[in-house]
């Protein structure tokens, strides 16, 4: 496959690319700026220089499409966005990347149809609401959707549109919807905080995590696997899926992080604020239709972060400047 990955340079893009080039496939970068400090600490520098950087804003409908057609790309990873405190300190610029954004990558899709077999996107998990909006779960992925920030609107709306783009031009997509995805290059967004507590671990420096109560923490390599999974499995249709990894309360997290290096116990502290979320999320659809899935278990997941937080501090390469 020749695979373009929107928003390539951030986390989820760094760590797609790594399992893409494992997959022998050609990856191409689309990213607003040139900025590889997260490819940098999760690749090394011969794969990094095999791929192509593709400047441009994911706006920019035009452009779009004169990179899918210069580059001859069959498939589209669209990860390009804002997260959660940037569409709340700015809604509109929040839907301009978000929203538009995402109608401007199906517009080029469909404007490469003879080219692009499949665009899969990143929705969220913050589709839904409050976690008391809904019966306890396993929620399905067809739950009524309520969530409380604009950036979970955007995401609805993307889902809406990729749908239409199937009825009315047969473009398949496939919208995956993580919850808290953790792991090394994770430093910005509402649910970094855990990964940044695994940052501060590896220093054995202390840190706050703001919020409590339940999560879904899914480790970053699983994820990268569904997402380019998603590119090649058979499928046909627009539809979007639920992730599940391992939901925990804050207290479970804070004893897998003690089990893992005892003077947590002191040096990681929690709030009691729920994030309203849905937590207890179903991923039978998924695995029914792309599994199995790989699950890595959470001590393994965070065990995995925090030794290559560290190798990456004895190299002097650890960027702190998310957690100063
Ligand atoms: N990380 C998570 O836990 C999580 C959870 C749910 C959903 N998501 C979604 O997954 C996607 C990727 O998340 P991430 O954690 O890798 O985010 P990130 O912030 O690390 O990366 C986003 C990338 O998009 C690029 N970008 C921003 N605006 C752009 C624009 N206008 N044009 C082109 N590129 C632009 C940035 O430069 C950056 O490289 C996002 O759509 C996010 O909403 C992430």
């Amino acid at each position: 496959m020749r695979v373009l990955i929107t928003g390539g340079y951030g986390f989820l893009g760094s760590w797609i690319v790594k399992d893409l080039f494992a997959g022998g496939h050609s990856i191409f970068l689309y990213d607003i700026k040139q900025d590889a400090e997260r490819l940098e600490v999760v690749l090394n520098k011969d794969i990094i220089s095999q791929t192509t950087f593709c400047e441009g804003n994911v706006t920019d409908q035009d452009r779009l499409i004169r990179t899918i057609r210069e580059h001859g790309i069959t498939h589209i990873i669209h990860l390009a966005g804002l997260q959660v405190p940037t569409c709340r300190a700015n809604p509109v610029l929040g839907a301009q990347v978000n929203v538009m954004g995402t109608l401007a990558i199906f517009e080029a899709y469909k404007e490469c149809r003879n080219q692009v077999k499949r665009v899969v996107y990143a929705s969220s998990a913050a589709v839904f609401g409050p976690p008391a909006d809904y019966p306890e779960g396993p929620l399905s992925d067809e739950v009524r959707l309520s969530p409380s920030t604009n950036y979970g609107f955007y995401k609805i709306c993307n889902e809406g549109n990729a749908k239409v783009y199937f009825l009315d031009h047969g473009m398949t997509s496939i919208g995956l919807r993580p919850w808290t995805v953790y792991g090394v290059g994770r430093d910005v967004g509402m649910t970094s905080e855990p990964t940044k507590a695994m940052k501060c671990m590896a220093l054995h420096k202390p840190y706050h995590i703001t919020y409590g109560g339940f999560q879904d923490l899914q480790y970053v390599a699983d994820v990268a696997r569904v997402f380019a999974h998603s590119l090649d499995v058979p499928f046909e249709g627009a539809k979007s899926y639920n992730l599940r990894g391992d939901v925990v309360d804050l207290q479970t997290l804070h004893q897998v992080f003690e089990k893992l290096e005892p003077e947590a116990s002191k040096l990681i502290t929690f709030g009691d604020r729920q994030i309203q979320i849905a937590y207890n999320l179903s991923d039978d659809g998924l695995q029914k239709e792309i599994g199995p899935l790989p699950k890595t278990p959470l001590s393994e997941g965070i065990f995995r972060t925090i030794k290559k937080f560290r190798k990456l501090e004895a190299e002097g390469r650890l960027d702190k400047k998310d957690i100063s």
